[in-house]
């Protein structure tokens, strides 16, 4: 089976050992990223606006009747235009308004410090540059499809938002083994969460949403579901070159929220005041 699947490097913890790729080894920040307005919109060609095109056409076909309802919702707020690679700056004012997140432009993997760092901040950073046409159904590389078109209409809905940066917080206090602990909840969540809707099984993960492949197989009976546990998540490990066997469901996102707070709070990852 070919290498399918698309995530955050920083956090893939387990199974990089076929990770040599240059553009996988992760950034250390020596200053800091540019936010917001801060941010200017690069140079593209006509191929790279057409690349977007392409990929957000596709997984649009996809992801009515297959994302959940917050993702849909998400993508309404933040409007992305259909041909063209949209602005980070524009990105950011948009979430900005919804849940006080902002966008920073990265140059690529960053160091997991500084990716959680941005995180506990309510910052998203975000690559501005877009896989080539060779790589259109798989980057082993950040890239901003992913990171634009998977990551930011979740970051819209408030409970996920919260959630989202209170592992940046917990992974700040993380050491040794309880890193590895966060970065498969990262996994099972944030990159391939599934969600029990009323409608019926529904995909959250950024991972899913913003690759073809996952999209179509993640909610068939070929993949094992388990009821969401963050203790469990905890302790399954997973593999970062396949499509997935095993994903887990959440109830709500307020579930996802409370679960995972609770179990960072049971290993002393985050203040009881945060709750
Ligand atoms: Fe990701």
């Amino acid at each position: 089976m070919t290498k399918q699947i698309e995530t955050e490097k920083p956090n893939a913890g387990n199974g990089g050992e076929e990770n040599t790729d240059p553009r996988c080894v992760p950034i250390k920040l020596e200053a800091a990223l540019p936010v917001g307005d801060e941010i200017a919109y690069p140079y593209y060609t006509y191929e790279e606006h057409q690349s977007w095109q392409i990929m957000f056409e596709r997984q649009m076909e996809l992801l009515v009747g297959r994302a959940c309802e917050e993702y849909l919702k998400g993508l309404e707020v933040l409007q992305f235009p259909h041909g063209r690679i949209p602005p980070l700056n524009i990105l950011s004012r948009l979430l900005n308004e919804v849940t006080g997140w902002k966008v920073a432009r990265s140059p690529g993997l960053l160091d997991e410090k500084d990716f959680f760092t941005c995180l506990a901040n309510r910052i998203f950073p975000c690559t501005d540059y877009i896989r080539c046409r060779e790589e259109i159904d798989y980057t082993p590389a950040p890239d901003m499809f992913h990171d634009i078109f998977g990551h930011t209409p979740m970051i819209t809905d408030p409970a996920f938002a919260e959630f989202y940066q209170k592992i940046g917080q917990a992974a700040l206090n993380a050491e040794g083994e309880d890193r590895i602990r966060l970065q498969r909840i990262y996994w099972f969540t944030v990159e391939f969460g599934l969600i029990q809707s009323s409608e019926g099984l529904r995909i959250y993960g950024n991972g899913i949403v913003s690759s073809y492949n996952e999209v179509q197989h993640s909610l068939t009976d070929a993949v094992e579901k388990r009821p969401f546990d963050a203790a469990k998540i905890a302790e399954q490990d997973f593999d970062i070159w396949h499509l997935q066997p095993l994903l887990y469901v959440i109830e709500s996102f307020e579930q996802l929220q409370e679960g995972f707070y609770d179990w960072a709070a049971s290993r002393g990852l985050m203040p009881e005041t945060d709750k």
